[in-house]
């Protein structure tokens, strides 16, 4: 393979993947194509920007003709595709943009990746990253494997579930070679803070109430962002065409005790009296069709390709806890401007 392209390389997750293949594959050339929504922000290559094997393409997914332009001029051989509208709370007051991203855009892409390879595939590959969301809810018990029903419960999921049936639909119907994965809760540097560990974090730093949603007892499966980035190279290179990996951190946390643990964190780092920051903790009304559980079986993926999460919780937590002092500047920057409008309607 020479070039890949990689969509929504601006966001979270996709600038850290976008960073690791620009340095582990110098004879790639590594496409980042992104809108720069409110959730791309261009500073968080900043340090891969001027690398001789990396191009950014500003463009929406939405936009067939600008994909077919963009498709026609790289020629990429590969695409991971990791543009979405991904916040849960979003898509449960703005539902349609999820569809038009999540849905139509994932379609494009895949129409575009077809008019560009027709039968030609050796060689070929298309990588959409999904998530956990799309298996619903577990209860105390049990974990998502890849062969959990489908049961998506919020726009967000229900647009990733359509997404995937979309990408295995072009495999079996046209032939196109596809691989997917459904991961975890992401946490790390350069997560948005909309999102729970860096809005907490953010707001034990500015001394503001940490709002929990309903009794706290929610629990996530937390994996650290590099980890998932390192699976995606795995699956990327050696995962079976046609395959769907589950990717996770085997590191499952209540809310409350993921929110308690981070105020602890950040007592020690800011010099506070131990328990200062638990005061903050204000537990506010219900994230409505709020999933209970999740947690993923990732023995596949270990099994059939070796990967494993390389950082434990506590080390991840507070490295994560670090990164948001040690840049100030970049939270301050990203949360100006729209974020005080969306945080003042979904808060108060
Ligand atoms: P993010 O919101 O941080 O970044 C999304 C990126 O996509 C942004 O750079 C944004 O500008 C871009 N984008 C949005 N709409 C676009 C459009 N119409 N055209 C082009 N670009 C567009 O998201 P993230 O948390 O990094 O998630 C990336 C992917 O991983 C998503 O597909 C998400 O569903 C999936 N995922 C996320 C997690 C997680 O914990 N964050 C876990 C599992 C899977
Ligand atoms: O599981 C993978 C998914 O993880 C990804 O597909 C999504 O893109 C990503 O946003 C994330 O979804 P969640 O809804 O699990 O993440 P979020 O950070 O929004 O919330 C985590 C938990 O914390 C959830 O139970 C809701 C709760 N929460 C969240 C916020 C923002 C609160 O209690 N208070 C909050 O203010």
């Amino acid at each position: 393979m020479s070039t890949i392209l990689i969509t929504g390389g601006a966001g979270f997750i996709g600038s850290h993947l976008v960073r690791r293949f620009v340095q582990h594959y110098p004879h790639y050339t590594i496409v980042n194509l992104d809108a720069l929504t409110y959730a791309g922000n261009l500073e968080n290559l900043r340090d891969v920007e001027h690398a001789p094997n990396y191009r950014f393409e500003r463009a929406d997914i939405r936009d067939p003709q600008a994909l077919a332009d963009i498709f026609n001029r790289y020629q990429p051989d590969g695409v991971i595709h990791l543009a979405a509208e991904s916040h849960v709370d979003r898509s449960i007051s703005n539902p349609m943009a999820f569809v038009e991203t999540n849905v139509i855009g994932t379609v494009n892409l895949l129409n575009a990746a077809r008019n560009l390879w027709g039968s030609a595939t050796e060689g070929k590959r298309f990588y959409h990253v999904s998530t956990d969301e799309v298996y619903g809810s577990l209860g105390e018990e049990g974990f998502f494997t890849e062969e959990t029903r489908y049961d998506p419960r919020s726009p967000y999921s229900a647009s990733k579930a359509a997404s995937d049936h979309f990408v295995r639909a072009y495999f079996h119907t046209y032939d196109l070679p596809v691989v997917l994965s459904n991961c975890s809760n992401n946490y790390g540097p350069y997560h948005f803070p909309e999102k729970l560990i860096p809005l907490m974090l953010k707001n034990i730093r500015e001394e503001k109430p940490l709002p929990v949603y309903g009794d706290g007892k929610y629990t996530r499966d937390w994996l650290w962002v590099k980890d998932h980035a390192s699976a995606i190279d795995t699956i990327f290179h050696k995962g079976r065409k046609g395959e769907t990996y589950n990717i996770g951190g085997n590191n499952e946390w209540k809310n409350i005790d993921l929110v308690e643990a981070l105020c602890d964190i950040m007592d020690g780092l800011l010099g506070r009296e131990p328990g200062a920051s638990r005061r903050l903790i204000t537990f506010v009304k219900d994230r409505p069709g709020h999933d209970r559980r999740y947690a993923i079986d990732a023995s596949k993926l270990k099994n059939e390709l070796g990967w494993q999460p390389a950082i434990q919780a506590e080390e991840g937590f507070r490295e994560t806890a670090k990164w948001y002092l040690e840049n100030e500047e970049w939270l301050l920057r990203v949360s100006s401007g729209e974020y005080q409008r969306y945080y003042e309607q979904q808060y108060g």
